[in-house]
């Protein structure tokens, strides 16, 4: 069926040029009030939803690297995002959280008080954490196992479901007349034991206005696919081209229907989108963002992606052969890769690494809003998770150029549908109950 309308959702900005591009706010992500018209840019441009990402330490990284990163240090979304609901109406607000390194309890929690405080408005990016610093943070030698993270937040994810039914709907009556506050049957104690959690509950938070925040999973693994179609209604990816995605898309809607789901999940791709008035100013907007990539800092980064030191080569030269490692074999071919499609230096392959490497759109208002229709009609997406060029910028010229572009081709709202987050997504009740593991 061909679909006809985009999921519009956003972050902030990735590439490592960004924050020093002229006009961009250094600090943004740090700094509430540039946070608050951000949000404010995106509800007004009819946008489903603003995600977080999060991790819980900084990387391990050469410090040359690491001082320039303007991601290295942000707030936590589980608290800025209280904040921008204050501040919004219907804006979705996803908040990453990881299943590794957190309890279920107080997380269930902690998503259905903004669940609630917003209006419904809740999603939570379940992460079982890409970075492995993140255990020495948390009084661990060794990062937990892939296989064995993503045991535990099956079980995670149990418990929360678990925990978000332990009122029924209507369970508060608070009659003053008669001094009862609720109703004793309404109210389910949970009792989980499991392998990795022991809950008993119930959750001292009201029922989630949607029943459960709006879950999100961004797997890439085979264990990542599995437990996305089986939890997640919404998937983050990196799929780069047009092809792959379809492949991509239809194995996770495969999965899905197999996992006896009965709502398709919806497929949001992330994109790195750079505006300009013409093609040719687009494209030099994105090398300007790339020549703002520092040299050592991005040779650095080339040589972490590479899993080989490339300092001693002359950076204006051809990447040599380079032998394997035991750094990621994929992430290490798709950069030799792409270093020949492209016939790049070692400075050009290293600025393209540390910039954005993943799906962009470059172009004008018009080339953008083609380029997102058509993945959309093939059937290669639900819609887009984007990053701009810079902050705040990139988010006004997009809100002012190419949303309305969207609008007028019927593939965006003019007015929010609903209240919740569910609503706007087009997605039902939760379909999946809790289910002992
Ligand atoms: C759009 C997008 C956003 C992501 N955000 C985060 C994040 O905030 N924190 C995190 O630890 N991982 C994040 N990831 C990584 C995924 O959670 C996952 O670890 C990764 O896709 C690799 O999949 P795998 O763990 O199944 O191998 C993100 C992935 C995508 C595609």
């Amino acid at each position: 069926m061909k679909k006809t309308s985009l999921i519009l959702l956003a972050m902030p900005s990735i590439h490592a040029g960004a924050w020093r591009y002229p006009g961009a706010h250094p600090g943004f992500q740090t700094d509430f009030e540039q946070m608050k018209g951000f949000a404010q840019t995106l509800e007004r441009a009819c946008f489903d939803g603003l995600f977080l990402p999060d991790t819980l330490a900084i990387r391990a990284a050469p410090m040359e690297a690491l001082m320039r990163g303007h991601s290295v240090a942000t707030l936590d979304p589980l608290t800025l995002l209280p904040a921008l609901a204050a501040v919004t109406q219907n804006l979705g607000l996803i908040a990453t959280a990881s299943t590794t390194y957190n309890e279920p309890y107080i997380l269930a929690r902690r998503l259905a008080s903004l669940d609630r405080l917003s209006g419904g408005r809740a999603g939570w990016n379940l992460v079982t954490s890409s970075n492995s610093n993140e255990a020495a943070n948390f009084g661990l030698s060794e990062h937990m196992e892939h296989g064995a993270r993503y045991h535990r937040a099956r079980e995670f994810c149990a418990v929360m479901d678990g925990l978000w039914e332990s009122w029924d709907e209507d369970a508060f009556c608070r009659d003053a007349q008669t001094g009862q506050y609720f109703e004793p049957s309404k109210m389910q104690v949970l009792n989980h034991h499991g392998e990795h959690f022991s809950v008993r509950g119930p959750l001292n938070v009201e029922r989630p206005i949607q029943t459960r925040p709006v879950i999100v999973q961004a797997g890439a693994s085979e264990a990542g696919r599995q437990i996305a179609a089986e939890t997640a209604e919404v998937i983050f990816t990196y799929q780069t081209d047009l092809p792959s995605a379809l492949v991509f898309y239809a194995d996770m809607q495969k999965r899905a229907q197999v996992a006896g789901r009965s709502q398709a999940l919806k497929i949001i791709p992330a994109v790195f989108v750079v505006l300009g008035d013409s093609l040719e100013q687009a494209q030099a907007k994105r090398r300007q963002l790339d020549e703002l990539v520092d040299e050592a800092s991005c040779l650095a980064t080339l040589s972490i992606a590479l899993g080989h030191d490339i300092a001693h080569y002359d950076p204006a030269g051809p990447l040599p052969d380079i032998p394997d490692s035991n750094a990621s074999k994929s992430g290490r071919d798709r950069v030799v890769q792409l270093a020949k499609t492209e016939n790049l230096s070692i400075l050009d392959l290293a600025r393209r690494i540390c910039g954005y490497q993943g799906l962009e759109m470059v172009g004008t208002a018009n080339s953008v809003a083609d380029q997102m229709q058509h993945w959309l009609e093939q059937g290669a997406a639900d819609g887009f998770n984007i990053m701009f060029s810079h902050l705040p910028g990139g988010a006004t010229e997009f809100a002012e150029q190419v949303v309305p572009e969207l609008q007028a081709r019927g593939l965006l709202r003019t007015q929010y549908e609903g209240r919740s987050f569910r609503e706007n997504l087009g997605l039902s009740k939760p379909e999946r109950g809790y289910s002992r593991i």
